[in-house]
C-alpha cells in the first residue's frame, strides 16, 4: 500500500520539489498534502501546480487543526521541509515516530531552538568545523532531539560564506529527504537508512 505523506514547509519548497521529482507513480510513497503556516510559501503553489492538495494552517498551534485536516487526507507520515513551526505537541504524540524533519547541519550539533536557517550556517562557520551537512531525524517534542535516521556530509571550504555552505548542504539534503521516505514507504514506517550516505544518489 502506498503511504500518505503530508509535508509541511514554511518557504520556498526545494525539499517539497525535490520529493515529488523522486516519489514517481511506482514509488512507496506519495505526496497527498502540503501545509503551510504561511499563505504566500512558494512550497503550496508548488503544490497546486501539480496539484496536490496545498493547505494554510489559519493557526499552525491549533492542533485539533492539524489532526483533522492529517486524518482527512489519510496520513501516514509527516514530512517536516523547512517547517519552522513548532508542530503542537499533540500531533507529535498522535503521530509518534511518523514525522521526520530535514535539518541542514549534523545534529546533535547545530540544532535546538532558534537553529534555523543561515543561523545554523553562521554558526558552523565561526564553531571552525570542517564539515556540515544534513540530518533527518524523528520529531519529538524538543527541537531537533529526535533518533536520527540518515545523515551526509559535505566539507566547509575555507572562505566559505553562509550562502555558500547552506547550497552545498542544500543539495545533499534534496538526495537524503528523498531517500528516507522511499525507505519509509518500503518499510511502512520511517527507519534508519542503511546503504552508505555516499551512494545515495
Ligand atoms: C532547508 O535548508 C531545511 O533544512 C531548512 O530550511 C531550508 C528549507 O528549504 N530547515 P526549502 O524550503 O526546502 O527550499
Amino acid at each position: 500500500m502506498t503511504m500518505r505523506v503530508a509535508v509541511a514547509a514554511s518557504g520556498r519548497g526545494s525539499n517539497l520539489e525535490a520529493l515529488l521529482r523522486a516519489l514517481g507513480p511506482d514509488e512507496p510513497a506519495r505526496v497527498e498534502l502540503v501545509l503551510s503556516n504561511r499563505a504566500d510559501a512558494g512550497a503550496l503553489e508548488r503544490a497546486r501546480l501539480r496539484g496536490i492538495a496545498a493547505e494554510v494552517l489559519p493557526d499552525a498551534a491549533d492542533a485539533v487543526d492539524w489532526l483533522a485536516r492529517l486524518e482527512r487526507h489519510r496520513i501516514d507520515l509527516v514530512v517536516l521541509a523547512g517547517y519552522l513551526k513548532l508542530v503542537p505537541a499533540p500531533v507529535i504524540a498522535r503521530f509518534r515516530n511518523r514525522i521526520v524533519n530535514v535539518h541542514p547541519a549534523l545534529l546533535p550539533s547545530f540544532g535546538g531552538l532558534g537553529m534555523y536557517g543561515h543561523r545554523v550556517h553562521e554558526a558552523v562557520l565561526r564553531s571552525g568545523a570542517r564539515e556540515s551537512g544534513a540530518t533527518v531525524h524523528l520529531v519529538e517534542e524538543v527541537y531537533d532531539c529526535g533518533a536520527i535516521l540518515a545523515q551526509a556530509r559535505v566539507p566547509v571550504l575555507p572562505g566559505d560564506t553562509p550562502e555558500q555552505l547552506a547550497a552545498r548542504v542544500l543539495e545533499v539534503e534534496h538526495r537524503l529527504l528523498p531517500a528516507v521516505v522511499r525507505a519509509a514507504g518500503g518499510a511502512g514506517r520511517p527507519v534508519p537508512l542503511t546503504e552508505p550516505v555516499g551512494s545515495i544518489a
